[in-house]
């Protein structure tokens, strides 16, 4: 079930045995025109999909979540709003497990750790048309299991907290979220969402790799600009950068990243 106050701001719920992936049974929604503020839940996925193209094991046990948003907010806008579900993330398990910053804590652009070990994943995906930006906010969060053979450590919710349970997550998130988008929303709310993203992120002020199409960039990891771009300290100058995967330590060319 959504929490009280996500459905007293009249967002729904469906949930679903297995699916394919929750952000297509989202996408599915829109084109039967569904009016959005919509979360597909599903109990386990045979084609979850990550970042970059990649795969998400989807077992049951964990929560794949996708929430549906219909023309939420300017185009140029929308990246911002993976800082927003991550935030809410954020506080979400903060609430279920009493993990806090910065054990619990967030890597750009939006993944969440625990002890540096990735417990979820989140993938922002638009849908353009006539003018009108949708999007669909999925998440991925390691409940009662984690992949073992990932080339970057991870974890699990049940690991630090064993009474944590999908429902649990799943109320705390979407109330979370309608605070945490309802703070957004208002005249200027990036500049609030940023500071408590940065109050909360990993490696800030550390050396870490960005791997980009046109090569890996090392240096210090100095915070987030007023758009959202990672700022990174290199021997020359500033970098501002729109995506990437991140690393920390040194760059290692057959590694994954993190
Ligand atoms: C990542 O870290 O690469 C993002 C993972 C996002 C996984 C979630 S699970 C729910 C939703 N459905 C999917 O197919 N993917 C997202």
């Amino acid at each position: 079930m959504l929490g009280e106050a996500a459905r007293a701001a009249g967002y729904r719920l469906v949930v679903r045995d297995e699916v394919g992936s929750t952000m297509e049974e989202a996408r599915r929604a829109l084109g039967q025109g569904d009016a959005g503020n919509l979360w597909i839940v599903a109990r386990s996925q045979n084609a979850g999909r990550g970042r970059h193209g990649r795969k998400w094991g989807s077992p049951s046990g964990n929560l794949y979540a996708s929430l549906l948003l219909v023309a939420p907010c300017e185009s140029a806008l929308a990246p911002q709003l993976g800082f927003v579900a991550g935030l809410a993330l954020h506080d979400a398990v903060a609430r279920v497990t009493g993990l806090s910053a910065p054990r619990l804590a967030l890597k750009w652009p939006n993944d969440l750790l625990v002890d540096r070990a990735k417990v979820s994943g989140l993938l922002l995906e638009g849908e353009s048309r006539a003018g009108r930006l949708d999007v669909v906010i999925g998440l991925g969060v390691n409940i009662a299991s984690c992949p073992a053979d990932t080339p970057y450590p991870a974890t699990f919710l049940k690991q630090h907290r064993e009474q944590a349970g999908i429902e649990a997550v799943l109320a705390a998130l979407s109330d979370a979220w309608v605070a945490r988008f309802a703070a957004w929303s208002q005249p200027g709310g990036f500049g609030p969402t940023r500071a408590a993203w940065l109050e909360r992120a990993a490696f800030l002020g550390e050396e870490i790799t960005i791997r980009l199409a046109e090569g890996p960039f090392t240096g210090r990891f100095a915070g987030i600009d007023a758009s959202g771009r990672l700022e990174l300290d290199i021997a020359g100058g500033r970098r501002l950068i729109d995506a990437g995967d991140l690393y920390f330590g040194q760059p290692n060319a057959g590694a994954e990243p993190r």
